[in-house]
């Protein structure tokens, strides 16, 4: 049986992970948000706990996940609760969208405790892993990440990580507390990130990029593969999502993928990249 620890482990703080893990945006509809059909819940829910029998241990999600009558946290909660101990949950906040599911006006630094709060609710947990600070216009990161820091010296959070953000938003949030992960948008199709992920390595903290198998398609479902992909997924006879999974993988042993889907089927195949091993010419390949 394929599983997540075929990637080695990576730590997020105090927690070990496997390199593999899972992404809930895509749980909630057949797009993210309200722009998709919401999923069928049992299917949502077996794929959550097939994620952990395949040895999934490190699933993110926040609560601005859902479509008009699917939540990421709701479903996260129904299916792994009472949770595995070595389940590690990642959530993040900072954008907000209201109950018609539009984006909202986003809270200032003193507004994040509320969303913390609501993700405690939903997830059913008394304190939250780790927990992202995800950027938005303001490019100050320094009072947000400070207020999630007041937030883990109380314990209602164990970590905190960054997401989309620049090296300079980084050092700047680094400098006001610890930060344990980076999630910004990375794939073999828009890899502009790469001094990002690599200050990270130096960092000794994760990387985890976002739109690893949607590359450019971003929200929608994986558009045209490039060539490169094609030929390397054919002559390993494997499929293009596990050709850049395994690609994304071996760039670092600290960074973590976290795919996302609402189908069994697919998640079996991206675990299964987590054995998946491409030679120096193939990576050559890919990367050019
Ligand atoms: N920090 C941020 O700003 C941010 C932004 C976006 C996402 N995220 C996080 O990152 C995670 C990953 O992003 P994502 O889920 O949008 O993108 P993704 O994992 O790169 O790709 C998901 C898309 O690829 C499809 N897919 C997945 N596995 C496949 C396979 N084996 N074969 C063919 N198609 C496959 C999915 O459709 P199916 O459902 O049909 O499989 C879906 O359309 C999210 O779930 C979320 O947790 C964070």
């Amino acid at each position: 049986m394929p599983s997540s620890a075929d990637a080695g482990t990576w730590r997020l703080g105090d927690r070990t992970v496997t390199r593999l893990g899972f992404g809930a945006m895509r749980l909630t509809g057949t797009r993210p948000f309200h722009a998709g059909v919401p999923r069928d819940r049992d299917t949502s829910i077996a794929v959550l706990r097939r994620a952990v029998e395949l040895g999934v241990d490190h699933v993110d999600t926040a609560a601005f996940y859902f479509s008009r009558t699917r939540s990421a946290n709701e479903l996260i909660n129904a299916a792994l609760s009472p949770y595995p101990g070595d389940l590690t949950i990642v959530t993040k906040v900072g954008p907000v969208r209201d109950v018609h599911g539009d984006w909202a006006e986003r809270p200032g630094p003193d507004g994040l405790r509320g969303h913390v709060e609501e993700n405690l609710r939903q997830l059913g947990r008394d304190r939250l892993d780790v927990v992202n600070f995800r950027t938005g216009d303001d490019p100050d990161v320094a009072p947000y990440v400070a207020a999630l820091a007041e937030l883990v010296a109380e314990g209602l959070v164990g970590h905190v990580g960054v997401s989309a953000v620049t090296l300079d938003q980084l050092e700047a949030a680094r400098a006001v507390t610890e930060v344990v992960c980076v999630q910004n948008r990375f794939s073999i199709d828009s890899a502009d990130d790469l001094a990002v992920l690599r200050r990270c390595g130096e960092l000794g903290i994760a990387f985890v990029p976002f739109f690893t198998v949607a590359g450019r398609a971003r929200q929608g479902a994986p558009g045209e593969e490039p060539e490169a992909v094609l030929e390397v997924a054919a002559e390993l006879d494997a499929t293009p999502a596990q050709v850049r999974l395994a690609w994304t993988l071996a760039l670092g042993e600290h960074v973590l993928v976290i795919p996302g889907t609402g189908s069994v089927a697919h998640l079996e195949e991206n675990v299964a990249a987590a054995g998946l091993r491409l030679s120096a010419e193939q990576m050559a390949r890919l990367s050019a």
